[in-house]
Protein backbone atom coordinates (compact mmCIF):
# COMPACT_ATOMS: atom_id res chain seq x y z
CA UNK A 1 0.00 0.00 0.00
CA UNK A 2 2.67 2.70 1.06
CA UNK A 3 4.02 1.79 -2.47
CA UNK A 4 0.99 2.25 -4.47
CA UNK A 5 0.40 5.73 -2.47
CA UNK A 6 3.54 6.78 -3.52
CA UNK A 7 3.64 6.22 -7.00
CA UNK A 8 -0.16 7.93 -6.99
CA UNK A 9 1.34 10.80 -5.08
CA UNK A 10 4.61 10.89 -7.78
CA UNK A 11 2.00 10.76 -10.75
CA UNK A 12 -0.23 13.58 -9.13
CA UNK A 13 3.11 15.56 -8.05
CA UNK A 14 5.24 15.20 -11.20
CA UNK A 15 1.78 15.94 -13.36
CA UNK A 16 -0.32 18.70 -12.49
CA UNK A 17 2.21 21.83 -11.33
CA UNK A 18 4.06 21.17 -14.23
CA UNK A 19 0.57 20.98 -17.07
CA UNK A 20 -0.98 23.84 -14.88
CA UNK A 21 2.11 25.69 -15.31
CA UNK A 22 2.73 25.16 -18.73
CA UNK A 23 -0.45 26.09 -19.56
CA UNK A 24 0.09 29.67 -17.53
CA UNK A 25 3.04 30.33 -19.14
CA UNK A 26 1.76 29.70 -22.76
CA UNK A 27 -0.96 31.75 -22.25
CA UNK A 28 1.56 35.11 -20.74
CA UNK A 29 3.41 34.46 -23.85
CA UNK A 30 0.66 34.59 -25.88
CA UNK A 31 -0.94 37.86 -24.84
CA UNK A 32 2.47 39.26 -24.49
CA UNK A 33 2.21 38.55 -28.03
CA UNK A 34 -0.94 39.77 -29.52
CA UNK A 35 -0.13 38.78 -33.37
CA UNK A 36 1.25 35.33 -32.40
CA UNK A 37 -2.26 34.87 -30.09
CA UNK A 38 -4.20 36.05 -33.10
CA UNK A 39 -2.17 33.42 -35.31
CA UNK A 40 -2.47 30.39 -32.82
CA UNK A 41 -6.42 31.64 -32.49
CA UNK A 42 -6.99 31.24 -36.11
CA UNK A 43 -5.23 28.19 -36.31
CA UNK A 44 -7.34 26.65 -33.82
CA UNK A 45 -10.49 27.95 -34.51
CA UNK A 46 -9.93 27.14 -38.27
CA UNK A 47 -9.05 23.04 -37.40
CA UNK A 48 -11.98 23.02 -35.20
CA UNK A 49 -14.48 24.59 -37.71
CA UNK A 50 -15.71 21.24 -39.21
CA UNK A 51 -14.75 18.97 -36.02
CA UNK A 52 -16.60 21.43 -33.13
CA UNK A 53 -14.16 19.37 -30.81
CA UNK A 54 -10.71 20.37 -29.28
CA UNK A 55 -8.04 18.59 -30.03
CA UNK A 56 -4.50 19.57 -30.53
CA UNK A 57 -1.78 22.25 -30.03
CA UNK A 58 1.62 22.78 -28.57
CA UNK A 59 3.51 23.28 -25.07
CA UNK A 60 6.77 24.12 -23.64
CA UNK A 61 8.91 23.83 -20.14
CA UNK A 62 11.26 22.91 -16.94
CA UNK A 63 14.32 21.37 -15.38
CA UNK A 64 15.42 18.07 -14.54
CA UNK A 65 14.99 15.50 -11.49
CA UNK A 66 18.20 15.28 -9.20
CA UNK A 67 20.48 12.63 -10.96
CA UNK A 68 22.59 10.32 -8.33
CA UNK A 69 25.98 9.45 -9.50
CA UNK A 70 26.56 5.46 -9.61
CA UNK A 71 30.22 6.18 -10.19
CA UNK A 72 32.52 8.73 -10.08
CA UNK A 73 33.13 10.34 -13.78
CA UNK A 74 34.92 13.54 -14.50
CA UNK A 75 32.58 15.74 -16.61
CA UNK A 76 34.55 18.73 -18.61
CA UNK A 77 36.74 19.67 -16.15
CA UNK A 78 34.66 18.47 -13.01
CA UNK A 79 35.39 15.68 -10.68
CA UNK A 80 31.88 14.12 -10.09
CA UNK A 81 32.23 11.68 -6.74
CA UNK A 82 30.42 8.26 -6.62
CA UNK A 83 26.99 8.84 -5.07
CA UNK A 84 26.69 13.01 -5.61
CA UNK A 85 23.30 14.66 -6.26
CA UNK A 86 23.84 16.49 -10.04
CA UNK A 87 21.11 18.72 -11.46
CA UNK A 88 20.83 19.61 -15.27
CA UNK A 89 20.13 23.09 -15.69
CA UNK A 90 18.12 22.42 -18.80
CA UNK A 91 16.64 25.77 -18.34
CA UNK A 92 19.43 27.42 -19.21
CA UNK A 93 20.21 25.14 -21.96
CA UNK A 94 17.21 26.04 -23.34
CA UNK A 95 18.00 29.69 -23.85
CA UNK A 96 21.49 29.01 -24.61
CA UNK A 97 22.60 31.80 -27.45
CA UNK A 98 24.99 29.10 -28.77
CA UNK A 99 22.19 26.98 -29.77
CA UNK A 100 19.11 29.48 -29.95
CA UNK A 101 18.57 32.77 -31.95
CA UNK A 102 17.04 35.09 -29.84
CA UNK A 103 16.68 32.93 -26.80
CA UNK A 104 14.51 35.21 -25.12
CA UNK A 105 12.05 35.66 -27.58
CA UNK A 106 9.08 33.81 -27.64
CA UNK A 107 8.87 32.58 -31.23
CA UNK A 108 6.93 29.47 -31.14
CA UNK A 109 7.60 29.47 -35.19
CA UNK A 110 10.93 28.70 -34.29
CA UNK A 111 9.58 24.35 -34.54
CA UNK A 112 7.95 24.79 -37.46
CA UNK A 113 9.74 22.72 -40.36
CA UNK A 114 12.11 21.99 -37.77
CA UNK A 115 13.10 18.54 -36.78
CA UNK A 116 14.29 19.10 -33.32
CA UNK A 117 12.60 16.93 -30.97
CA UNK A 118 11.28 17.47 -27.93
CA UNK A 119 11.50 14.25 -26.13
CA UNK A 120 14.96 14.04 -25.40
CA UNK A 121 16.87 13.15 -28.59
CA UNK A 122 17.93 16.65 -29.06
CA UNK A 123 20.01 17.47 -26.08
CA UNK A 124 19.36 21.84 -26.38
CA UNK A 125 15.60 20.75 -25.56
CA UNK A 126 14.74 19.03 -23.14
CA UNK A 127 11.04 20.15 -21.47
CA UNK A 128 10.76 16.54 -20.72
CA UNK A 129 13.83 15.37 -19.57
CA UNK A 130 16.02 12.71 -21.05
CA UNK A 131 17.23 9.12 -21.06
CA UNK A 132 15.55 6.46 -18.82
CA UNK A 133 14.34 8.53 -16.11
CA UNK A 134 12.69 11.21 -18.71
CA UNK A 135 8.90 12.13 -18.05
CA UNK A 136 7.09 8.80 -17.77
CA UNK A 137 3.65 10.99 -18.42
CA UNK A 138 5.14 12.46 -21.78
CA UNK A 139 1.68 11.75 -24.28
CA UNK A 140 -0.55 12.52 -21.23
CA UNK A 141 1.00 15.75 -20.41
CA UNK A 142 1.17 16.67 -24.39
CA UNK A 143 -2.82 16.02 -24.75
CA UNK A 144 -3.84 17.46 -21.48
CA UNK A 145 -1.84 20.67 -22.20
CA UNK A 146 -2.87 20.62 -25.86
CA UNK A 147 -6.18 20.58 -25.17
CA UNK A 148 -6.59 22.59 -22.16
CA UNK A 149 -4.60 25.49 -24.36
CA UNK A 150 -6.74 25.03 -27.50
CA UNK A 151 -9.68 24.85 -25.52
CA UNK A 152 -9.05 28.10 -24.18
CA UNK A 153 -8.02 29.85 -27.43
CA UNK A 154 -11.00 28.42 -29.40
CA UNK A 155 -13.90 29.58 -27.50
CA UNK A 156 -12.11 32.98 -25.55
CA UNK A 157 -10.62 35.77 -26.70
CA UNK A 158 -8.45 37.41 -24.07
CA UNK A 159 -8.05 40.64 -22.51
CA UNK A 160 -5.63 42.16 -20.03
CA UNK A 161 -7.06 44.23 -16.99
CA UNK A 162 -8.20 47.75 -17.75
CA UNK A 163 -4.82 49.84 -18.38
CA UNK A 164 -2.51 47.08 -18.17
CA UNK A 165 -0.52 46.83 -21.64
CA UNK A 166 0.64 43.30 -23.54
CA UNK A 167 4.12 44.35 -22.40
CA UNK A 168 3.75 45.10 -19.29
CA UNK A 169 2.86 41.82 -18.24
CA UNK A 170 5.03 40.59 -14.80
CA UNK A 171 6.89 37.38 -16.63
CA UNK A 172 8.82 36.62 -12.83
CA UNK A 173 9.32 33.33 -11.81
CA UNK A 174 9.34 32.01 -8.58
CA UNK A 175 10.72 28.56 -7.82
CA UNK A 176 9.59 25.44 -6.93
CA UNK A 177 8.96 22.01 -8.86
CA UNK A 178 8.11 23.35 -12.26
CA UNK A 179 8.87 27.21 -12.76
CA UNK A 180 5.54 28.96 -11.90
CA UNK A 181 4.92 32.54 -12.16
CA UNK A 182 5.16 35.05 -9.64
CA UNK A 183 2.08 36.78 -9.93
CA UNK A 184 -1.27 35.29 -11.49
CA UNK A 185 -1.87 36.06 -14.53
CA UNK A 186 -5.45 37.88 -14.52
CA UNK A 187 -7.46 38.39 -17.82
CA UNK A 188 -10.89 38.51 -18.89
CA UNK A 189 -12.24 35.69 -21.18
CA UNK A 190 -14.58 37.24 -23.51
CA UNK A 191 -16.64 33.92 -24.42
CA UNK A 192 -16.52 34.17 -28.29
CA UNK A 193 -20.21 33.76 -30.02
CA UNK A 194 -20.60 30.25 -31.25
CA UNK A 195 -23.33 27.87 -31.33
CA UNK A 196 -21.03 25.10 -30.05
CA UNK A 197 -21.17 23.80 -26.43
CA UNK A 198 -17.71 24.61 -23.70
CA UNK A 199 -16.54 21.44 -23.75
CA UNK A 200 -14.59 20.42 -20.60
CA UNK A 201 -14.15 23.91 -19.41
CA UNK A 202 -15.59 24.66 -15.43
CA UNK A 203 -14.73 28.45 -15.28
CA UNK A 204 -13.88 30.61 -17.60
CA UNK A 205 -11.74 32.82 -15.62
C1 LIG B 1 3.54 19.53 -19.73
C2 LIG B 1 3.55 18.59 -18.79
C3 LIG B 1 4.79 17.95 -18.23
C4 LIG B 1 6.10 18.36 -18.26
C5 LIG B 1 6.68 19.61 -18.91
C6 LIG B 1 6.87 17.35 -17.56
C7 LIG B 1 8.25 17.40 -17.38
C8 LIG B 1 8.98 16.45 -16.69
C9 LIG B 1 10.40 16.50 -16.48
C10 LIG B 1 11.34 17.59 -17.01
C11 LIG B 1 10.77 15.42 -15.76
C12 LIG B 1 12.20 15.05 -15.31
C13 LIG B 1 12.85 14.21 -16.39
C14 LIG B 1 14.34 14.01 -16.18
O1 LIG B 1 14.83 14.19 -15.06
O2 LIG B 1 15.06 13.68 -17.15
C15 LIG B 1 9.56 14.66 -15.48
C16 LIG B 1 9.52 13.49 -14.77
C17 LIG B 1 8.36 12.78 -14.50
N1 LIG B 1 7.10 13.06 -14.96
FE1 LIG B 1 6.57 14.64 -16.13
N2 LIG B 1 6.04 16.36 -17.12
C18 LIG B 1 4.76 16.68 -17.51
C19 LIG B 1 3.61 15.95 -17.28
C20 LIG B 1 3.55 14.75 -16.60
C21 LIG B 1 2.35 13.94 -16.40
C22 LIG B 1 0.95 14.33 -16.92
C23 LIG B 1 2.71 12.86 -15.65
C24 LIG B 1 1.90 11.69 -15.15
C25 LIG B 1 0.60 11.71 -14.95
C26 LIG B 1 4.14 12.96 -15.42
C27 LIG B 1 4.87 12.03 -14.70
C28 LIG B 1 6.23 12.09 -14.48
C29 LIG B 1 6.98 11.13 -13.67
C30 LIG B 1 6.40 9.92 -12.93
C31 LIG B 1 8.31 11.55 -13.69
C32 LIG B 1 9.50 10.89 -12.99
C33 LIG B 1 10.12 9.88 -13.95
C34 LIG B 1 11.31 9.18 -13.31
O3 LIG B 1 11.97 9.76 -12.44
O4 LIG B 1 11.59 8.02 -13.69
N3 LIG B 1 4.62 14.10 -16.01
N4 LIG B 1 8.48 15.30 -16.07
Amino acid sequence: METVKAVILDLFGAGTETSATTIEWAMSELLRNPTTMKKAQSEVRELLKEAHKNTEAAPTCSSSSPKTVPRACRIFNYDIAEGMTVLINVWAIGRDPKYWEDPEEFKPERFMNSGIDFKGNDFEFLPFGSGRRMCAGVSLGLANTALALASLLYHFDWKLLDGLKSDEIDMSESSGLATRRKTPLLLYAVPRKTNIGIHGLGSAS
